[in-house]
């Protein structure tokens, strides 16, 4: 694959071709045979949505530039989507006349109803609910649904529930208890139903979740999602006793696509030997995992960012996200503009920096690039290269892989994104507010 599409571009749109060839995606929505391994115990195995066994990865190889842009297209509509729950706007600002398709980077197998039903969500530390295209759904952007009459433990949710309370502005029409919610630039109108959902081994009766009826644009994941976040009916709220608000996950590299990674649900089988940062809340958007990033390191320097541009602020919704869903680490324009200047004098000022897509230091010739450390509130994280660095499969071009945060909306958010959490676990300690990172290889 040599370097077809031009190095030139300086914005982070993309021709809408690239998005056409992504979506000739195959039809047949499970998850290759090959695959077909069980889940064990409260574990489940994590698949990269361009894995082999996953069946929404491209029906044609991209080129990597191609891929590299698409996932640069997908995480603007992303990081301006969170920046817009921090902002409590109910309109995403999404370039308009531009259709920016939001994909999951990472998958995984929920089985719902009895007997159960398989469907490939995607996982999503970032948001609270659980929801899934029912069968009827209009609009819904997959062939695979959930199917409400082949369950025998299907109920519906009415008006007068408790359940129905904890939803946000929930719609009484009849006795069903509906609601509308905006995930990236699509509107999704579902039912709250209850059915009993099996993760790995573990059958979790009764539990909530939306049953989509009708969905617009093209932001929905196509069999649907598994929020991770903490509101009140997040998987962590409704199993409560079983998981006690405690996960991790470790995230397989897209460079070795044939390996899965792991989402292990519950306090028992954690690591132990982790580094921890204390979690911090938000009330105004209790669903995002706020840490404190105090400072950064490129080699042995700590840069010079101005104190704001990492601070937390409840009010503003400023501060440090660890997210799932967004492929490449965004810093607000101070912070990365700082750090990369000083990735670039270390790299050396006499090479040519070049740009792919939203990446402003690329570089055509080999280089010694230097580390890079999150400086967390007790915590220190050094990224091995890998976390740093994409290379073009040509190996031609190396870039470093983060980006300034969108500039076209108010953004406050700093987002510690999926490529920089790949291989680490990742521990979501929310009984005692901490979040853990420690190396390992995802290769379950
Ligand atoms: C929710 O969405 C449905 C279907 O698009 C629409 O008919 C209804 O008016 C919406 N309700 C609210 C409260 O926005
Ligand atoms: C990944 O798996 C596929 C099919 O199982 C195999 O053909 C391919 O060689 C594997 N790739 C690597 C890098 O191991
Ligand atoms: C950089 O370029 C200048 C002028 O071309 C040269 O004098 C200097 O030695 C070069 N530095 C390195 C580190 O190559
Ligand atoms: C993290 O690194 C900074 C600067 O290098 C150092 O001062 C601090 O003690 C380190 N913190 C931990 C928890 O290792």
């Amino acid at each position: 694959m040599r370097n077809r599409v031009s190095l030139s571009l300086s914005s982070f749109l993309i021709p809408l071709f690239t998005i056409t060839i992504f979506f000739s995606f195959s039809q047949t929505l499970a998850l290759n045979p090959e695959c077909e391994t069980q889940d064990h115990g409260s574990t489940l195995q994590v698949f990269h949505i361009f894995s082999p066994c996953s069946p929404f990865k491209p029906s044609k190889p991209l080129s990597w530039e191609q891929t590299v842009m698409q996932q640069q297209a997908e995480d603007q509509a992303r990081v301006q989507y969170l920046s817009s729950l921090v902002a409590r706007k109910s309109v995403v600002p999404i370039a308009s006349g531009r259709q920016i398709i939001q994909s999951p980077t990472y998958i995984l197998r929920a089985k719902i109803g009895s007997p159960p039903q398989t469907l490939l969500v995607a996982m999503d530390t970032s948001n609270d609910a659980a929801w899934i295209p029912c069968s009827g759904c209009v609009g819904c952007p997959s062939s695979t649904f959930f199917d409400p009459s082949k369950s025998s433990l299907f109920k519906s949710v009415t008006c007068a529930d408790s359940q129905c309370k904890q939803v946000p502005n929930p719609t009484c029409d009849g006795s069903a208890c509906g609601f509308n919610l905006t995930y990236g630039g699509s509107t999704i109108a579902a039912n709250l139903v209850q059915d009993t959902v099996t993760l790995a081994t573990d059958p979790i009766p009764g539990y909530s979740l939306g049953c989509i009826q009708k969905a617009t644009g093209s932001s929905v994941p196509p069999q649907g999602l598994l929020g991770l976040g903490r509101g009140p009916l997040s998987l962590l709220s409704q199993t409560q006793n079983l998981y006690q608000s405690t996960f991790s996950y470790c995230l397989p590299s897209f460079k070795s696509l044939n390996f899965s990674g792991s989402l292990r649900l519950g306090p028992v089988a954690q690591p132990i030997r982790i580094k921890f940062t204390p979690l911090l809340k938000n009330p105004r958007r209790p669903s995002l995992y706020y840490v404190n990033l105090v400072g950064i390191r490129v080699g042995r320097k700590i840069v010079d960012i101005p104190p704001e541009a990492l601070a937390f602020n409840p009010t503003t919704g400023a501060g440090t996200i660890f997210d799932s869903g967004t492929v490449f680490t965004r810093l607000v324009e101070p912070a990365y503009t700082a750090i990369r200047d000083e990735f670039r004098r270390r790299v050396g000022r006499n090479l040519t920096v070049t740009t792919l897509g939203g990446f402003d230091t690329c570089y055509t010739v080999p280089i010694v690039a230097p580390s890079i450390t999150f400086l967390f509130s007790g915590m220190n994280v050094t990224l091995p290269q890998d976390n740093i660095l994409i290379h073009s499969t040509a190996g031609s071009t190396t870039c470093l892989a983060m980006a300034a945060a969108p500039s076209n909306v108010n953004s406050v958010l700093n987002v510690i994104a999926n490529m920089q959490q790949q291989n680490h676990r990742i521990l979501y300690d929310v009984p005692n507010s901490r979040l853990g990172v420690a190396r390992e290889l995802c290769t379950s």
